[in-house]
């Protein structure tokens, strides 16, 4: 082959210096991804090469790939214009059964190294478009914003009882400020499912467990302001009785655990109304029923006036990432708007919504295999892997040229 000749020949936009880049190339991750050292051969193929690539791309890839690369079918990956380093790593990722598909292991099984050099070389130089179909149908990522956001928003509906941000002012009703996010799930988990009866079971009914998180969240980041409904009993005697408590809600009523509730600065009325339904029905819950069905009336009035005074403190919880800061975090990887300029790291830009979704989905549950791609996809959830690939497959693709440079220290082979 012939330097002088480099034979990724489309539009330059990006100019990678070859040398300079040679120097930070380390091992792709040994999981999937052969270990393909900066292969000069690979990255500058001879028009001959791609040539006898296209010759095979027309035998065997065309029925699945097109000839150009280009696939209608919005489950199967776009090759063209993808990174040849890439491409070819793929190749060799599921001849070796690193990557599982049928209709790739078969296609691959004969292929000899040089074929899966040309045939990847071949493709890596079409133009990739964006298709009409793709476009039409890509949502801005913005659709799934903010989980906080989306918390607030789902919240409109129950501010009428627990206040606008979990403060409740109406007595009989608990605040939702300061709840564990997984007592929160826990608690609507028990009004879907009837473990819980009353009026919370028709409004908890239709929230999905995505929405019920977001909402846990937003009434969670609210700052805890207490009540003013701290009921009649005696602080001091409840205090006393609520030592037999504190092993599971705190000295205070500020639990540490994740899956109990906060009692303190709780809403009187509501506490004892609570204590009550676990003592004799219809909350079903074996340790509070034991903790609580030995109390008399003035116990649990003087218990539910204890916690009441009591200070919440804010829980502390992390804000999860948005859409937004995945996209950040992401394209640290695959490049500007997922124009990747690492030749080891497939473009995004552009490719197939439906099929980005559905790898994301197998990374994530560990059905592809790949140690960053497993690290990342492993939390989002499907919404977000929803908006990451419309959001890709709706950015414009742009080619990238490799431009060898004349100083050379050492040969990269
Ligand atoms: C019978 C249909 C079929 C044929 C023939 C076929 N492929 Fe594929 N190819 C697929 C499918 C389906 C996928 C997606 C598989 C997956 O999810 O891993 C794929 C994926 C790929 C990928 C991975 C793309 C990416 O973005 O990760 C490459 C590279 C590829 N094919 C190259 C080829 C080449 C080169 C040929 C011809 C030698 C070929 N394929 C022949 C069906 C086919
Ligand atoms: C019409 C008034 C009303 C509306 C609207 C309402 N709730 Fe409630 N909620 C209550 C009452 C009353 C209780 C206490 C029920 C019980 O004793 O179990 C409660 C209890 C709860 C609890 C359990 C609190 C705890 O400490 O165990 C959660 C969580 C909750 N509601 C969430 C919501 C969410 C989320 C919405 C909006 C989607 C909502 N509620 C809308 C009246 C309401
Ligand atoms: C062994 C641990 C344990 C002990 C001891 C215990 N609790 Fe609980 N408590 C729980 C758990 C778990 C829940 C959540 C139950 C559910 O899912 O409905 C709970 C729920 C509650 C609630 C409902 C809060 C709400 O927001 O709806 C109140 C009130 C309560 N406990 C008061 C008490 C009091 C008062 C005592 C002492 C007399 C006590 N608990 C002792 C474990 C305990
Ligand atoms: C630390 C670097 C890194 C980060 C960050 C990263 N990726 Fe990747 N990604 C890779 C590598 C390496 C591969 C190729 C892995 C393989 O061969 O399976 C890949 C592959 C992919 C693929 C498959 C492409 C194809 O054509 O089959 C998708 C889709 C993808 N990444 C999406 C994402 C998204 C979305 C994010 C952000 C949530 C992300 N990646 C973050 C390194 C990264």
């Amino acid at each position: 082959m012939n330097p002088k000749t480099p034979a990724l020949l489309l539009a330059a936009t990006l100019v990678l210096a070859g040398t300079t880049q040679a120097a930070e190339f380390k091992k792709p991750t040994p999981d999937v991804l052969p270990s393909i050292q900066l292969d000069r051969s690979l990255l500058f193929p001879s028009k001959a090469d791609i040539a006898e690539g296209k010759v095979l791309a027309t035998e065997q890839c065309i029925d699945c790939h097109s000839a150009t690369g280009i696939e209608d079918d919005p489950e199967m990956p776009h090759l063209a214009g993808q990174h040849v380093l890439y491409l070819y790593s793929e190749l060799q990722a599921y001849k070796k059964k690193l990557r599982q598909n049928e209709d790739m292991s078969k296609s691959v099984q004969f292929l000899s190294d040089d074929a899966m050099r040309k045939v990847s070389a071949y493709y890596s130089g079409q133009i990739r478009g964006v298709p009409a179909a793709t476009t039409a149908s890509s949502e801005p990522a913005a659709a799934v914003s903010d989980p906080v956001e989306l918390g607030k928003k789902a919240s409109a509906s129950c501010g009428g009882c627990h206040g606008p941000d979990g403060n409740s002012k109406m007595p009989g009703m608990p605040n939702l400020t300061s709840q564990p996010l997984e007592y929160f799930a826990i608690a609507m988990r028990h009004y879907k499912s009837g473990g819980r009866p009353g009026m919370m079971s028709g409004f908890a009914a239709p929230i999905d467990d995505q929405t019920v998180k977001n909402l846990s969240l937003y009434f969670g980041l609210q700052p805890p302001k207490g009540t003013s409904n701290v009921g009649k009993g005696d602080v001091e005697a409840g205090r006393t009785a609520a030592g037999a408590c504190s092993t599971c809600h705190g000295e205070d009523g500020n639990v540490v655990g994740p899956e109990l509730p906060t009692l303190a600065g709780q809403d009187a009325t509501y506490l004892a109304a609570a204590i009550n339904a676990y003592a004799k029905g219809p909350r079903d819950h074996a340790q509070m029923k034991a903790a609580t069905e030995s109390l008399s009336a003035d116990d649990i009035n003087n218990l539910a006036s204890f916690y009441a005074q009591q200070e919440p403190i804010p829980r502390k919880i992390h804000k999860p990432a948005t859409v937004a800061d995945w996209i950040e975090r992401c394209n640290r990887c695959h490049g500007e708007d997922g124009n990747s300029a690492d030749p080891r790291m497939p473009s995004l830009a552009g490719q197939n919504r439906a099929y980005l979704e559905r790898v994301l989905t197998l990374y994530s549950e560990g059905k592809r295999n790949n140690s960053m791609m497993s690290a990342m996809a492993g939390p989002l959830n499907e919404a977000e892997r929803a908006a990451l690939a419309a959001h890709y497959a709706a950015q414009t693709p742009r080619s990238i040229l490799y431009v060898e440079l004349p100083c050379e220290p050492t040969p990269a082979k």
